[in-house]
């Protein structure tokens, strides 16, 4: 079988990177993929406003295993494999819910938000006391569980490093989101889930793709720029997009990093800053925190690609995606709206109508991603020795950090200045052959 390290060819002394298109068509890496990768690493689960209430529960999967994050009567959040103790049935019926008992729907055993067993119907007179100690009837909580400014995961390795040690060169660019929130902040009502026959890691890199943007999405950057000129008035001000970044890359500063542990950073400044929700904020932002994070907050769109299956995007709006993989060909991505907590009327409304014409899976961006994704997948089966050459870049790439992030006070592994570069990969694709080296 071929290894993970033979699919991808880094020579870093000769600047050559290269990925081996198998790697998104091979069912043996992905069952490697499903052990090594998702069955190890943290993976991002639900965010805590979802589950504001005891009782609340958002139901996920890590890998292939179902698992269930609920706020329990002390307040505190726990995380269970999503399996009665009897025989096996799911407790969840839903993708979320509120149910400070969840009774499994089989034979009708019964767990408090706690986890503990509250009812075993019928025990007492079946059941002798060594026959239910020996079954430990409580649920099972997932080996490791953690929170980043209200973002929830989880680890099925006991022995997986800390939550922050994880997260690590992403923190800087995760808070620039969360840190425009006094208040913290919420994913808004609603759940999308949408299916694209295409490997989950063509999601990966497609978060971080700066290239494509002007090609892929000069469909939405002139519909919604057309829709400006026939209600000026009705998309003014904060409504109006932002489609001058996609149309005229040539006048704007852009770029990418790689911030390490397969966590990658794509920017651009924002054509116009004062349409984004947040932009009102901006004095009060000015007294709390240094003018360059503040420019970063509020004048540079971000996508920040989590490994190996997360984007927190803060860009026109704000917006979380997770992709699960299905199989080598089927993945099944989600998508919320995330705000800051109490933000004024017409903010929110311009968050949401602009989530809708980029993010939302029938928007104006993303069925196109979604085909140029599922072409790349059927593309890939062709040539028993089709690479995929990832050198667009390689001539600006340096080592740390550039003037941006210089700005911000991090220092990336290394720094593109321009963001139509594939550099950024590097990082996922080290990770994903270390993670499957053995
Ligand atoms: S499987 Fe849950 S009560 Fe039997
Ligand atoms: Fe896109």
């Amino acid at each position: 079988m071929t290894s993970a390290q033979e699919l991808v060819d880094d020579r870093e002394g000769e600047n050559i990177f290269r990925v081996h298109r198998s790697a998104f068509t091979d069912p043996a890496i992905f069952d490697q993929e499903m052990a090594e990768i998702f069955g190890r690493t943290w993976l991002y689960l639900c965010h805590e406003s979802q589950i504001a209430k005891h009782g609340d529960y958002v139901a996920t999967q890590i890998g292939t295993q179902p698992v269930f994050v609920i706020r329990g009567s002390d307040d505190d959040i726990r995380c269970f494999y999503d399996v009665c103790s009897h025989r096996g049935s799911r407790l969840t019926g839903r993708t979320s819910g509120s149910a400070k008992t969840l009774t499994c729907r089989y034979h009708g055993w019964c767990f408090n938000a706690e986890g503990a067993c509250t009812l075993v119907r019928g025990g007492d007179e079946a059941y002798r006391p060594e026959d239910l100690d020996r079954m430990d009837t409580n649920l099972r909580p997932i080996e490791k569980f953690g929170s980043y400014k209200g973002f929830l995961f989880g680890c099925l390795d006991a022995d997986a490093p800390p939550l922050d040690e994880f997260l690590g060169g992403a923190m800087p660019f995760i808070d620039l989101m969360t840190d425009q929130a006094p208040d913290g902040m919420e994913i808004l009502r609603g759940e999308s889930r949408y299916m694209m026959e295409a490997n989950w890691k063509l999601q990966t890199e497609n978060s971080t793709d700066g290239y494509h943007v002007a090609t892929v999405h000069r469909n939405f950057a002139t519909t919604v720029g057309y829709r400006e000129t026939l209600a000026p008035e009705g998309d003014s001000g904060m409504a109006k997009t932002e489609a001058s970044r996609i149309l005229s890359l040539e006048k704007i500063n852009s770029g990418g990093y790689d911030v390490g542990n397969g966590h990658m950073i794509n920017w651009a400044d924002r054509g116009n800053p004062e349409a984004g929700p947040s932009w009102p904020q901006r004095e009060a932002l000015l007294q709390r925190y240094p003018a360059g994070k503040v420019k970063w907050m509020l004048e540079r769109g971000r996508t920040v690609t989590v490994f190996p299956n997360l984007l927190l995007n803060d860009v026109a709006s704000s917006c979380i995606r997770v992709w699960r993989p299905i199989s080598a060909e089927l993945t099944e991505i989600e998508t919320w709206c995330i705000a800051p907590k109490n933000e004024a009327p017409e903010a929110r409304r311009a968050r949401i109508r602009k989530y809708e014409d980029f993010f939302f899976p029938a928007s104006l961006a993303v069925p196109d991603d979604v085909r140029a994704m599922e072409g790349a997948q059927i593309g890939s089966e062709a040539l028993e020795d089709g690479w995929n050459d990832l050198a667009l870049g390689h001539k600006t790439l340096v080592d740390g950090a550039d003037d941006a992030a210089k700005e911000l006070g991090v220092t990336p592994l290394n720094s593109n200045p321009g963001r139509e570069v594939e550099t950024p990969f590097f990082a996922f694709w080290r990770e994903w052959v270390a993670r499957l080296t053995p």
